[in-house]
């Protein structure tokens, strides 16, 4: 090795150009993990760079830090592997070596691995296989089925020969061959076959099944998964979800070309027909989940808004106002239930600080010590997983800062200040077997959903997530992450500090199946006054101290921005949210 390096070549330029190289690579490392805070499905995932070797992340299975708890038995089904959807028992299969057989795999961008799931429990079939990128560890599953009424279930009638890879010219051992099931009149496929020969597959028992057309819904595309110009990998999901909505999420994905024609027929998920709550978590076992998995939030060093428990906020001199009447405000009761119930975000009543000016410094700053945490418990895909969504209460959302151009932090004045500020963080948990799927994080009017396996853990399998810096915004990494174009845009700063608490440390469960909802949780009204900040005279005010050249292009850069992220209206509740009822 030495030897031939010595030959002919010089080392001085080598070493620089391995230096810039490394000095290189570290910057696009941490440029595209803070990018990727936004994009699950992103190419974050990305490999180091210099340990290209013949084990790929894949390889190895995802594992919790700690042995998931014992789950005490109910008299639900849940926890209990199985769950029946009316007609159809469906078993959770986690892709594994042992549960499953490696059947292609490419090299191509990212990677990517197809998996047929074996070693079935008797009388269960497979409705799909399971596609993953190398460079994750595996972690994924599938619903396998078993027919309980006798008709559930059909094997197909033929394979519909819906993309292969022979002319591709990508990375791969031999070229894949996707298969779509053909299904007999009133039976729907769910999933797709891969084979690595041209040869459709035989209609045996190692065969995918049809479903019967009444125990499905209509899927559609989740996350993207890997794809080249001719062909693209996706996950699929219900495309009703909700609260109410019955579409079981089944694991498997589709495979799309983009001019196929004509497109082979859609594939389904799978419809809990008998969606009636019986396999949701008991009080007691989603208490237990929740220890499990409560989330440790970090604040920024520099975070002067602190969050609180919402009795903290009433009793520390937070006011109800009313319309009309706007002199004689009202002190809330600690559990809200001077708060006017039910109706609308109607403008007739809002929520304020104190007049005094140090009562309401106060008020604003929150109090860590006294920081609880609101669960409500959904069931999602038809009562197959339970959400908990986990509310946090800040009384204050601090003003925004901008980054433009050589200008790294430009505070905007009071510009992104409301009082009254609701984040959540939601962990969505399989009702099969209680493990944490994917939890998904709020940031400002949208948020990001991302797989247990990306998440960071702290203390046993308490994922970790970082609170922006006066927004409050959840992110999975500390960092900073800018929404935004051409690296200008507003700023989410994010880091480690000795401000943070345990979600499990002190919560209440205020809303599920059965419980009694605290009053402050059916005020719908907003949760601060309406300001109205003058965002255009700070602008200019901005402005006005740049050179002529920056100021046209400062301008047109603000006024691209949404003016909805600067959120100046006092925000309404988590009831009032849209993902009260619906997924995320
Ligand atoms: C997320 O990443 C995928 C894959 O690179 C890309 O196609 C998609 O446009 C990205 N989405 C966003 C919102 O950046
Ligand atoms: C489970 O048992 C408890 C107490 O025995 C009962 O109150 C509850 O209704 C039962 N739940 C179901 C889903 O049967
Ligand atoms: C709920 O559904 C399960 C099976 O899916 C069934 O065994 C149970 O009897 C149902 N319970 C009620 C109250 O309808
Ligand atoms: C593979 O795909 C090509 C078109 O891309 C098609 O002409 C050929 O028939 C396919 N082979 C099989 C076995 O499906
Ligand atoms: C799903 O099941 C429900 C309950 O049985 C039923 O009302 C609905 O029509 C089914 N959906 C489809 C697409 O058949
Ligand atoms: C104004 O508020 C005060 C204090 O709650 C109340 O006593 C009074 O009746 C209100 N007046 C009107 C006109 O609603």
């Amino acid at each position: 090795m030495q030897s031939s390096i010595g030959k002919g070549f010089q080392l001085f330029p080598f070493l620089i150009i391995l230096f810039v190289s490394l000095c290189l690579s570290h910057v696009c490392w941490i440029q595209v993990r803070a990018n990727s805070v936004l994009n699950s499905t992103d190419e974050s995932r990305s490999t180091d760079p210099f340990l290209l070797s013949t084990s790929l992340p894949v390889d190895t299975a995802f594992k919790f830090p700690s042995a998931l708890p014992e789950i005490p038995s109910g008299n639900s089904s849940f926890g209990k592997g199985r769950i029946d959807l009316g007609g159809l028992e469906v078993i959770q299969v986690s892709i594994s070596t042992s549960t499953s057989k490696q059947v292609w795999r490419t090299y191509e961008g990212m990677g990517l691995t197809i998996y047929q799931p074996i070693n079935l429990p008797p009388s269960f079939f497979t409705l799909g296989f399971y596609a993953q990128l190398n460079n994750r560890q595996l972690f994924g599953w599938v619903l396998a089925a078993r027919d309980v009424s006798g008709d559930s279930l059909r094997p197909p009638v033929g394979y519909i020969a819906v993309m292969n890879t022979t002319s591709m010219i990508i990375k791969q051992d031999g070229p894949a061959y996707f298969w779509q099931p053909l299904c007999p009149k009133e039976y729907q496929a769910v999933g797709l076959y891969v084979t690595t020969s041209p040869q459709e597959p035989s209609l045996s028992q190692e065969s995918i099944s049809c479903v019967r057309s009444d125990l499905t819904e209509k899927s559609e595309a989740d996350t993207w998964v890997w794809g080249t110009e001719e062909l693209t990998i996706s996950s699929m999901r219900p495309a009703n979800r909700g609260t109410e909505a019955t579409g079981v999420y089944t694991g498997t994905f589709s495979c799309q070309r983009p001019n196929s024609s004509p497109p082979p027929p859609p594939l389904f998920c799978l419809n809990n027909t008998r969606f009636n709550l019986s396999s949701m978590p008991s009080e007691d076992q989603t208490s237990l989940l929740f220890k499990t998995y409560s989330p440790w939030v970090y604040l920024h060093p520099d975070e002067d808004f602190l969050p609180s428990s919402v009795e903290w906020f009433f009793s520390n001199g937070a006011l109800l106002f009313q319309k009309g009447n706007e002199s004689n405000p009202v002190p809330i009761q600690p559990d809200g239930s001077n708060l006017p119930q039910g109706g609308s975000d109607d403008g007739l009543f809002w929520l304020d600080y104190p007049a005094d000016k140090d009562a309401k410094e106060r008020v604003k700053r929150g109090d860590l010590g006294n920081t609880k945490v609101y669960l409500h418990i959904k069931p999602m895909f038809g009562g197959t997983f339970t959400d908990i969504v986990v509310w946090i209460f800040y009384p204050f959302n601090g003003n925004a800062r901008l980054k433009f151009l050589f200008v790294k932090g430009l505070w905007l004045g009071d510009v992104g200040e409301h009082i009254g500020d609701w984040e959540h963080v939601t962990l969505r948990i399989s009702n099969f077997n209680g493990e944490l799927w994917r939890a998904y994080l709020s940031e400002h009017s949208a948020g990001t959903l991302v797989e247990a396996c990306d998440l960071e853990f702290q203390g046993g399998n308490k994922p970790v997530s970082y609170s922006s810096l006066h927004g409050h915004a959840m992110f999975s990494r500390p960092g900073m992450v800018l929404q935004g174009e051409g690296g200008n845009g507003l700023r989410n700063d994010m880091a480690r500090s000795d401000k943070f608490f345990d979600a499990g440390a002190s919560y209440a469960m205020v809303a599920g199946p059965g419980m009694v909802e605290p009053p402050w949780l059916n005020y719908f009204r907003k949760w601060g006054p309406f300001v109205q900040h003058d965002i255009q005279k700070t602008f200019d005010g901005i402005a006005k101290t740049l050179p002529g050249f920056f100021r046209k292009k400062f301008r047109k850069f603000v006024n691209q921005i949404p003016r909805e992220l600067f959120q100046e209206d006092g925000p309404t509740g988590p009831k009032v949210k849209r993902s009260w009822t619906a997924d995320e």
